[in-house]
């Protein structure tokens, strides 16, 4: 490890403070999220935010609080997310104007995954990590967005070479699933995403003034190092291509 990277990480760095660098083109994309939204609301009820309470979420939803739209949102709450994730969650609710729901896994089926596979199956096959996925995320991923025209979430195409091509608005999964997905930040960078929250004071994730830009569930996120690419902490011990939990997979 360099002793720049020790004295980084001994150091609390201000994640704002660290990253906040509005790109040339930020008043125009803040512009074009605004407008996305408020269509959203106008024509695609009923529609909902998808947020994880990370730092691109945290600016959907102050936004949606901000132009007052009907949006109400929801969080995946596995049963494994970070304390601080937790106490960010509670405080959500008590502060949004939109309502924030909380969805979470079937109990037994938690229970019964963990007595049949362990509970630190997710490291032992991608088989079982995407079992683990599916009960934690993906079955009540499928409740939360039941019934829904359309979500929001906050993908965006620096993310990841997987995610270069998420566009604004995806109709991909309109034939399939009936379902439109708004991708309101695709275009921002992540510079972009901390001057908004620099700006507006939006309360975020203590993670990530440690290092954690990509915030999953715990046993599944680490810190990165310097160098190392943005979700580089998520999933760490599998193959780059597999770094996705299927909530955003297409079939
Ligand atoms: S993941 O597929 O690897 O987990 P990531 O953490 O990058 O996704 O988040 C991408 C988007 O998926 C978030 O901006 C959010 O819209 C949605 N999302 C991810 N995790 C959750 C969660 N626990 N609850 C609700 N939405 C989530
Ligand atoms: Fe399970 Fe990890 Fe997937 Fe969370 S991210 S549901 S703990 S495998």
């Amino acid at each position: 490890m360099t002793s720049s990277l020790i004295s980084s990480r001994t150091a609390a760095v201000k994640a704002t403070a660290q990253n906040a660098k509005a790109s040339v083109d930020y008043a125009a994309r803040l512009a074009e999220t605004q407008v996305l939204l408020q269509r959203a609301a106008a024509e695609f009820t009923p529609v909902t935010q998808a947020s994880s309470l990370g730092a691109e979420d945290v600016v959907i939803t102050h936004l949606i609080n901000r132009l007052q739209l009907d949006i109400p949102v929801f969080v995946l709450e596995t049963g494994a997310l970070h304390t601080e994730t937790l106490a960010l969650l509670e405080r959500t609710q008590a502060h949004s104007r939109a309502p924030v729901h909380v969805f979470r896994p079937v109990h037994e089926s938690v229970i019964w995954f963990i007595r049949n596979e362990g509970q630190d199956a997710m490291y032992k096959s991608m088989q079982l990590r995407k079992a683990c996925c599916g009960v934690r995320k993906m079955e009540p991923l499928g409740r939360a967005l039941q019934g829904q025209k359309a979500w929001i979430t906050g993908l965006r195409q620096e993310q990841s070479p997987a995610r270069a091509e998420v566009p604004l608005l995806d109709d991909s999964e309109v034939a399939s699933k009936n379902l439109y997905k708004f991708n309101p930040l695709t275009r921002w960078t992540w510079g972009d995403v901390w001057h908004y929250i620099a700006e507006n004071q939006v309360d975020y994730n203590p993670l990530h003034d440690q290092f954690f830009p990509s915030i999953g569930c715990a046993p599944c996120t680490r810190a990165i190092s310097l160098g190392e690419e943005f979700r580089a902490g998520r999933w760490w011990w599998e193959d780059e291509a597999a770094k996705e939990c299927g909530l955003h997979v297409k079939k």
